[in-house]
């Protein structure tokens, strides 16, 4: 059974609220999802994932949230060479610019990204967290 990392940071709860229907979907799907906030992510045992879930709402600057999800994506980057990797997060406002930075990042890095990144604007009502579920399911049959 693939094993799925869905590694998230979040600050008031929408991403985290993405992370477990995106973790539902995986299972529903008949893979195994691993739920871990980054805090409790060790870097080194990213290769123990099939594939991997990465989830970070837009911060300062339409930006990955700068203390500990910017230095954890940058310590699994040179690992991320012909994974197979999905992208989420919830945002303020706008156009979920740094969705588009962050896919553009993953693909520079050689890693096979999964469609494009879901983001929700603020917290996924029933139909985004539908939308998550779907997500999940889709991924592990990618
Ligand atoms: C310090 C800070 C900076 C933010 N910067 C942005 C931003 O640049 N663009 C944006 O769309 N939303 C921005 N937001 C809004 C968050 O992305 C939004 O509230 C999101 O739902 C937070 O997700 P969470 O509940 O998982 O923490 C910012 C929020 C905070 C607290």
């Amino acid at each position: 059974m693939d094993k799925i990392g869905v590694i998230y940071w979040s600050d008031r709860e929408s991403t985290e609220i993405m992370a477990e229907k995106i973790s539902n979907g995986i299972d529903e799907a008949g893979s195994r999802a691993i739920l871990l906030n980054v805090a409790d992510f060790d870097p080194k045992t990213i290769n123990t994932y099939a594939k991997i879930v990465l989830g970070c709402p837009a911060m300062e600057g339409e930006a990955l949230e700068k203390t500990e999800f910017e230095p954890f994506f940058r310590a699994i980057s040179d690992q991320l060479k012909g994974k197979k990797v999905a992208l989420f997060g919830s945002h303020g406002w706008g156009n979920a610019e740094w969705m588009a930075d962050w896919e553009k990042r993953v693909n520079d890095l050689g890693a096979i990204l999964y469609d494009r990144g879901l983001t929700v604007l603020g917290e996924p009502d029933k139909e985004s967290r539908r939308r998550c579920v779907e997500f999940g399911k889709e991924f592990a049959e990618f």
